[in-house]
């Protein structure tokens, strides 16, 4: 396992991050609707940790440095982790764990149904993201985990649909999420390598030249 500390170090601030919510939550110190306020800050935090886990691709491809890949997966199965927390949430704070309720939410609630396309996804890329799968599925692993683009759409209209009125936040997560779909075009992969080169080699060389 390669950068065993800095995946450590992802692992404790991921997991933290989570448990003073719920610790907050429990304290009663997320104002008068707490159970609210940690959905909310869930769903936040899993599409953020998806953003995230898709930004490792063009950073390695800039910086040349490979150690961004070996965060990819576990910042995905956070954004994972994050998505079925916030889903726990909402049963247990928004729906008071009435499971015929749920069903009747996502007839009658699209955002519901958007969200719940969104967490399969993520299911889906969770499920598959072992050696083991990559082993068994060969060429088809990279096109199932393709999946990732549309599920990341999903989920930016699922959270269009709750803050319609209040899209400011919104705005900058799809800007982001344009970004890095953007970056994923081959033409741009090439600019990236060919910029981040030319960038290290103006470094490397000034370096040598300062070291005269
Ligand atoms: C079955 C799956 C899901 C359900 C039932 C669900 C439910 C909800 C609900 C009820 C809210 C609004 C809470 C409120 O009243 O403020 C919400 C907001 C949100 N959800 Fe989900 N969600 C699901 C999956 C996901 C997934 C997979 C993601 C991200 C990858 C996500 C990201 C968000 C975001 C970003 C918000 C807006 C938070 C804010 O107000 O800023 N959700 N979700």
């Amino acid at each position: 396992m390669r950068y065993p500390r800095w995946r450590l170090l992802l692992f404790i601030c991921a997991a933290c991050l989570t448990c003073y919510w719920l610790y907050l939550g429990v304290t009663a110190a997320l104002g008068p609707d707490p159970g609210k306020v940690l959905v909310d800050n869930l769903g936040q935090g899993a599409l953020i940790l998806l953003l995230c886990s898709l930004a490792m691709t063009p950073l390695q491809k800039l910086t040349g440095w490979a150690g961004w890949i070996s965060f990819r997966r576990q910042l995905g199965l956070w954004a994972f982790a994050y998505g079925v927390l916030h889903l726990a949430c909402y049963m247990y704070f928004l729906l008071g764990l009435d499971f015929s309720g749920f069903a009747a939410e996502l007839a009658d609630r699209p955002y519901i149904a958007l969200g719940a396309i969104a967490m399969t996804g993520l299911l889906a890329l969770a499920a598959t993201s072992t050696r083991w799968s990559m082993r068994k599925l060969g060429k088809r692993w990279k096109k199932l985990h393709r999946l990732v683009y549309p599920t990341l759409i999903v989920a930016l209209l699922h959270m269009l649909w709750v803050v319609r009125s209040d899209a400011g936040q919104w705005a900058l997560f799809a800007s982001i999420a344009a970004g890095l779909l953007f970056a994923r075009l081959p033409a741009i992969q090439h600019c990236l390598v060919k910029y981040g080169s030319q960038v290290r080699n103006f470094v490397i060389s000034k370096k040598t030249s300062n070291n005269r």
